[in-house]
């Protein structure tokens, strides 16, 4: 089966790295078309997956946009929608992998005459999205002959924005757990080249965005000793520069600067996971699935999750990890001292987790389900 994937991002966000697993299996038969240029493309390259930046044109439509912009963006698409129609011939499906790419691919689904399936990375609810882009979104997805859901969560908002349920399939993210065992040697090393001995180390692994909460882990920390040091992982990939200042500024005004560490954009992630005490996963809204809290589990660390969305299948409080209300500083901070307190009871926890995380969310038997579902096609 060869495939044309679609993906409008040239950064590599979770649907990214996701997708980056997904196209593996057929890196001789598929063609990943980007509608941005970016570091994502060179990562697909580094994992030999043939790929082509389809346009540089921005594309003006934002997760809260109005009609009129929505389909003033609609002309902008027509080049596009031409280059992908032409492209998709030498292929046997559209399969896209976020909104945009969506959108562009169900047209280019009818004029081609080829299937189209819809990774649905999102959560389709009104926290997350406009009217507008949820109706378009629903609209074009309802054309595909599937739909992927990465959570139960996503499929659920689908359908009570919709969606159509007799297409919807769950599929989570898979993971090689290999990837996520670090030597010991590697973990005091990189702890010793951050500083970070004799600490307890909170670690949160997000683009930098509002909606991450990173502010409410700061907030948290003003609550735990002093030992406790928090290394925020990752950058504003979508241009979120006035939070990222905001947050600076809390850090300044809660006199936190010795306490917490920006370490930008990472591909390490693996071993600066494994060089954690704790993983805290603090979204504000809904997350869709949060490939982080499984990785941190991958990495037998104790992880602390916003208690909604996709989070909720993934932590089972007490037993693989710890859930707490979102945008809630003082019970994020409470289990934060108690995993201070009470190590052993916390790695028990994070031990089963890694268990059967790597059960559950295995890269080859993901890969294998989503096969199926194409292969059914
Ligand atoms: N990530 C990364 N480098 C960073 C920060 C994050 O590679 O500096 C990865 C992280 O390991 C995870 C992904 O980015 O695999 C984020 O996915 P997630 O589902 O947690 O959230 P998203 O950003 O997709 O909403
Ligand atoms: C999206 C979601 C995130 C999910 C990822 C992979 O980026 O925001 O929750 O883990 O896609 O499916």
């Amino acid at each position: 089966m060869k495939i044309l994937f679609l993906d409008q991002s040239g950064k590599p966000g979770g649907a990214e790295l996701c997708l980056i697993d997904i196209a593996k299996p057929y890196q001789n038969n598929c063609l990943v078309g980007l509608f941005a240029d970016g570091s994502f493309k060179s990562l697909l390259a580094e994992n030999h997956i043939p790929v082509q930046v389809l346009t540089t044109q921005n594309i003006q439509v934002r997760k809260d946009s109005s009609l009129a912009q929505g389909l003033g963006s609609l002309r902008q698409l027509v080049p596009l929608i031409a280059k992908v129609v032409q492209t998709a011939r030498a292929y046997d499906l559209i399969y896209a992998n976020t909104q945009k790419a969506l959108v562009v691919g169900a047209i280019a689904s009818f004029l081609s005459r080829r299937p189209l399936v819809y990774h649905l990375h999102d959560i389709l609810s009104p926290e997350h999205f406009s009217k507008i882009n949820r109706r378009i979104a629903v609209t074009a997805a309802n054309r595909a002959s599937l739909v992927i859901a990465n959570s139960q969560a996503s499929k659920t908002a689908f359908i009570e924005a919709g969606g159509r349920a007799d297409i919807s399939e769950v599929v989570y993210n898979g993971f090689d757990p290999q990837n996520y065992q670090i030597d010991e040697l590697v973990v005091n090393q990189t702890r010793q080249q951050l500083g970070l001995e004799g600490k307890f180390v909170v670690g949160h692994f997000s683009r930098l965005a509002p909606w991450k909460g990173q502010h409410i882990l700061i907030e948290a920390l003003v609550q735990c000793p002093q030992q406790v040091t928090v290394i925020l992982v990752g950058d504003a990939l979508f241009g979120e520069q006035e939070y990222v200042q905001n947050l600076h500024q809390q850090i300044t005004t809660l006199g936190l600067e010795n306490q917490v560490k920006f370490l930008g954009f990472r591909s390490d992630i693996p071993q600066l996971m494994s060089a954690c005490d704790l993983i805290a996963h603090t979204s504000t809204a809904a997350e869709p699935f949060g490939r982080v809290i499984v990785e941190a589990m991958l990495c037998g660390k104790p992880v602390v999750a916003a208690k909604a969305g996709g989070a909720v299948e993934l932590v089972e409080h007490g037993i693989n990890g710890f859930l707490v209300t979102p945008g809630k500083p003082q019970e994020l901070a409470q289990v934060i001292n108690d995993c201070l307190h009470d190590s052993e009871n916390t790695a028990t926890i994070a031990n089963h987790a890694r268990i059967t995380a790597s059960q559950r969310f295995d890269v080859t038997n993901i890969n294998q389900q989503i096969a199926q579902l194409l292969t059914k096609l």
